[in-house]
């Protein structure tokens, strides 16, 4: 079965749930609020056609608050300059984009209290969707979306690699990263399939964004200096762990 069928964050509210162990992830989307500030406003210059109603999705959206503070930092800088600007008054269609096996009703929960605390900031209307699939394919209609958002998603690749069609196995077996060990050949089969899978978004998105629409995106690299990271670290753990039960 493919990935996009299977790849899920854990659901719920326990202990060892997405919404629980997404503190990395959350400084992220604080980290890049300037950045927002900065281009958001740029953008809400240029849009001299805006008749009010922003369209704003989050891809990779997941099953925890993470989403709803990165919209919620969205509409507040959108209301703030539109202030400044005089613009009318605001509408925001949200659109949240995630895996078909997302829990996405863990997040609907959260909507109440979400819309209370908007209401407080007289933002205007506020309508919430859910855009199950993948981002490496057509999520929306032409010219549809005026703000792109998406965090600690993008590197995930549409699937793990493999050699070649004769070879199933995944490159890295046994590991859950490419390791220090790893030949050239895992490297550059990795880069390809990203190169790929990130075309396939970019040209989805392309036909996707409104006129002067924007796209903010933060997502993982890595350098390739050879120093051990702490995804090396975790995977021999969770070998040994293997090794340890059979
Ligand atoms: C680490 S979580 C980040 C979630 C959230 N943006 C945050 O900052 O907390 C990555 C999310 O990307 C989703 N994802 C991975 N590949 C995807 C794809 N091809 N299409 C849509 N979502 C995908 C995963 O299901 C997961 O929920």
């Amino acid at each position: 079965m493919t990935m996009e069928r299977l790849l899920c964050m854990k659901g719920g509210m326990g202990e060892t749930s997405y919404a629980k162990n997404s503190i990395l992830q959350r400084k992220a989307i604080m980290k890049v609020k300037t950045l927002l500030d900065e281009n958001l406003l740029k953008l809400m210059m240029l849009k001299k056609t805006s008749n009010g109603c922003w369209k704003i999705a989050d891809l990779g959206c997941s099953s925890g608050p993470n989403t709803l503070i990165s919209i919620s930092n969205i509409m507040e800088i959108i209301h703030k300059s539109s202030l400044k600007l005089n613009h009318k008054k605001l509408v925001f269609q949200i659109y949240l984009n995630d895996l078909f096996e997302n829990d996405f009703n863990n997040i609907f929960k959260l909507l109440p209290d979400f819309h209370q605390s908007m209401q407080g900031e007289n933002f205007g209307a506020c309508y919430m969707n859910a855009t199950p699939g993948s981002f490496y394919g057509r999520l929306f209609p032409n010219y549809y979306i005026d703000i792109f958002h998406s965090s600690y998603c993008v590197h995930w690749l549409s699937q793990a690699p493999i050699y070649s069609k004769k070879k199933t196995e995944p490159l890295i077996k046994g590991n859950i990263y490419i390791t220090r060990e790893s030949p050239p050949s895992v490297y550059d089969v990795y880069l390809e399939h990203f190169e790929r899978d990130f075309n396939n978004f970019l040209k989805s998105r392309y036909e996707e964004l409104a006129l002067d629409g924007v796209m903010v995106l933060t997502f993982v690299g890595r350098e390739n200096n050879g120093e051990i990271t702490s995804y090396e670290v975790l995977g021999m753990v969770l070998n040994q762990m293997v090794q340890e039960v059979q």
